[in-house]
């Protein structure tokens, strides 16, 4: 049976970073201007005043101190609070396919491969542009690749889905070189006017590319197992669908976009994620001790810092779970790509490492890689 590996990843980064301290600054803007609209109501108790975000507590509590984002302008403007993305005519390729190509090309290129030796292409991410034609197809037509394309979401836990789903293609002979994009405009799902989430995404597309062993480049990575878990939860929810339009200003209603029971999640999201790592290192008899490296979900420095501790029953260094989520912020599916892509030169032949994402769903996965040559 074939063999699946990493053959390489890619990385696109959007060119414009918001800091905490402008974030801040804008939401504190539209707060006061908001109790000035609402100063008769909140006078007289019918509403409660918006009160101010601050620096010291997005960063004690999430670890991120910065995000790279699509559009700064719309987001910092008190006024719009939102991303402007022009809309592009049909003829032209989508905001997120072109974020998907530049990091495809990005990990082509690592491997060497050429794009006509790619047998199809998987577009795994939180949230799609559209509902039809799918996004990987538009990526696959982009990059000139035969073969079949689709998309699929599993919330922050697309990648490592996708990583599987891509593994057993191989190993079922369904394909030799499959591409695996993860484009995100966590911005665009994000309310930027809700004090306790505005901070939390940013946008930023990866690639992975999983392979053959037969045909993959030298310094690739081995897949020695995934494991895939999902529990449904509405503590982490997204229902901007296309039976939730927009409202009339163009602007989706905020309880139509990301909300979050931010305690609930990390109560239960980090025992499970624990749980399901130990559990998926216990089957393939690896020791926690003899990964060099975990490159875990970015969502919160903490929550991190919580797991690798049950896994490895010691605070993990940088070296051995690295934080991207302080300048990227939580990038969705991509982050522990990021984190993978970012700070993985470093290993030699034999040293393993784990990628896992978690998220809404809920949803897990686990990919146990070994760098081989
Ligand atoms: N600025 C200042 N204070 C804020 C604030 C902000 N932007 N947002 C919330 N607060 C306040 C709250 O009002 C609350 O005040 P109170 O104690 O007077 O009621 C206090 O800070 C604590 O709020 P809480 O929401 O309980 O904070 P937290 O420590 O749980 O941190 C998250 C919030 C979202 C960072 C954290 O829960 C988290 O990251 N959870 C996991 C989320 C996750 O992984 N999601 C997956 C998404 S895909």
């Amino acid at each position: 049976m074939p063999s699946p590996v990493i053959s390489a990843t890619g990385l696109w980064t959007p060119p414009n970073s918001i800091s905490n301290a402008e974030l801040v600054a804008s939401y504190n803007a539209w707060a006061d201007n908001w109790n000035v609209e609402n100063a008769a109501d909140i006078s007289s108790g019918l509403l409660e005043p918006k009160t101010h975000s601050s620096v010291e507590f997005i960063e004690k509590a999430s670890g991120i101190k910065a995000r790279y984002v699509i559009d700064k302008e719309g987001v910092l403007n008190p006024d719009i609070m939102t991303p402007r993305i022009p809309e592009r005519p049909n003829e032209q390729i989508s905001v997120l396919a072109e974020m998907a190509v530049h990091a495809a090309r990005d990990a082509l290129k690592r491997a060497g491969r050429d794009p006509k030796d790619i047998g199809a292409v998987i577009c795994a991410a939180s949230n799609m542009q559209r509902a039809y034609p799918a996004m990987a197809i538009e990526v696959q037509e982009a990059l000139g690749i035969e073969g079949f394309a689709f998309d699929m979401n599993v919330a922050c836990s697309s990648a490592t889905f996708g990583i599987q789903t891509a593994a057993d293609f191989i190993r079922s002979g369904n394909a030799r070189s499959v591409l695996v994009v993860n484009p995100e405009i966590c911005s665009g799902h994000l309310n930027f006017t809700d004090r306790d989430s505005h901070f939390i995404f940013g946008d930023v597309a990866t690639a992975i590319l999983v392979e053959d062993e037969a045909i993959a480049p030298a310094g690739h990575w081995k897949i020695l197992g995934s494991r895939l878990k999902t529990q449904f939860s509405n503590n982490i929810r997204n229902n901007f669908g296309f039976l939730n339009r927009a409202a009339p200003d163009g602007i989706g209603t905020p309880d139509k976009l990301f909300v979050q029971e931010g305690r609930k999640v990390f109560k239960e999201v980090v025992p499970m994620v624990a749980e399901m790592i130990n559990g998926h290192l216990g089957e393939l008899g690896i020791e926690a001790g003899a990964l060099k490296r975990m490159w875990l979900h970015q969502a919160n420095a903490n929550m991190n810092r919580l797991i690798s501790s049950k896994v490895l029953g010691h605070e993990a260094s940088d070296a051995e779970s690295p934080t991207v989520l302080d300048t990227y912020a939580n990038t969705s599916s991509a982050g522990s790509i990021i984190a993978f892509h970012l700070h993985s030169e470093d290993f030699t032949a034999g040293q393993k490492g784990l990628i896992c994402s978690f998220g809404a769903g809920y949803s897990a996965g686990t990919v146990v890689v070994e760098r081989v040559g």
